[in-house]
């Protein structure tokens, strides 16, 4: 008999993945959903490959657990959940999908953006009281308003597009692309973020979580912003400073903000974003913007394939170490 690879997954996948594994006659599939930390490094302890989503922490004492670990691979784009130096030091290849839910994303993100300018979940709400209150729901337009897109990466290109559909005047700030995919996409690109911020009425994140961008929209940044502008971040929580924010919508300095991310997932009842006095100014989802049908498809498919593929010792795409 051939070899089987022992293959663990954590968390919810598109099918289209979870199905290549089952077909798989060389792997023996292990679905364990909701495993707590010890749980996990249980779990782990024997498998060849694991396929997470954002919701499972793969820190270094979880890939240490790993004895036979060869592949991590990230049914999705953000790998701050794992120690990417400490996979690479055990030799462990950690796969992501890169492209498989930039739309899913994007499109999320177009939905929060109008909800914010617009109040459409908070409408909604109201009207399901039985009010009528029409007066109470008068936002702004897209159409001629100055966006600032942070990260002008796949979804921030895909922002930006879209935006300019809208009437959108868009700038990007994003120091690590060059000037010809600005052009390309016809964005003016600002050279510090304190310009962009300064300058523009909708500001919209789509960077990674890095030492760099952790608290990158602080309380400091967040009095830079133009009095009264609307903040979305559907890229990842802890790029925005929570408290900032929300004493930023206590103060009026900013209209509305839209969240699809979090510092730690999921939501406690204390959170500052579930206030009450700040909920007609706030819309906030829990984690969505890679779901859809299409998305979860496609990442699944891509993550998988190419965690196969390295067991098998054959070429890979998307590692992201070694
Ligand atoms: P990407 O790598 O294509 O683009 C990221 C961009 O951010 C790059 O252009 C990079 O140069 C830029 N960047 C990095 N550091 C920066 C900094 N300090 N200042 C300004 N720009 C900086 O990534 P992507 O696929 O566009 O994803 C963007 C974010 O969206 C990631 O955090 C990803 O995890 C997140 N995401 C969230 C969801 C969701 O479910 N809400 C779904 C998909 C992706
Ligand atoms: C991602 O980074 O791909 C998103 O956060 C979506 C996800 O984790 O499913």
């Amino acid at each position: 008999m051939g070899t089987k690879w022992k293959v663990l997954v954590t968390e919810t996948v598109g099918e289209t993945g979870l199905d290549i594994l089952k077909k798989a006659e060389d792997v023996e599939l292990t679905e364990a959903y909701s495993l707590s930390a010890d749980d996990l490094k249980k779990y782990i302890a024997d498998v060849d490959g694991i396929l997470t989503r954002s919701g499972t922490t793969m820190d270094a004492e979880t890939i240490d657990a790993g004895k036979s670990l060869k592949v991590i691979g990230r049914a999705g784009v953000g790998v701050d959940n794992i120690n990417i130096p400490a996979a690479s030091r055990k030799g462990i290849i950690v796969i992501n999908a890169p492209s498989g839910n930039t739309i899913a994303a994007t499109e999320l993100t177009f939905g929060c953006m109008l909800s914010v300018v617009r109040m459409i979940p908070q409408a909604c709400a109201s009207l399901q009281r039985c009010e009528w209150n029409r007066n109470k729901f008068t936002g702004c337009q897209l159409n001629g308003k100055r966006l600032l897109i942070i990260g002008l990466g796949r979804i921030g290109g895909n922002i930006a597009v879209r935006a300019r559909a809208f009437g959108m005047e868009v700038i990007a700030y994003d120091p690590y692309i060059t000037q010809k995919r600005a052009d390309n996409l016809r964005v003016e690109l600002v050279h510090s973020l304190e310009d962009g911020l300064s300058t523009a009425d909708i500001v919209t994140v789509h960077t990674p979580l890095t030492k760099e961008t952790k608290n990158m929209l602080n309380e400091d940044m967040l009095r830079v912003f133009k009095p009264g502008a609307y903040l979305i971040n559907c890229a990842r929580g802890g790029i925005v400073d929570e408290k900032a924010v929300t004493d930023a919508l206590r103060e009026g300095r900013l209209t509305a903000f839209g969240t699809d991310v979090y510092s730690s997932e999921p939501l406690t009842h204390d959170h500052p974003f579930l206030a009450d006095d700040i909920k007609d100014r706030i819309v906030i989802t829990p984690h969505i913007g890679a779901n859809t049908h299409e998305a979860q498809s496609e990442v699944s498919r891509i993550a998988v394939e190419n965690m196969l593929a390295v067991l098998r010792n054959q070429p890979y795409e998307h590692a992201v170490n070694l």
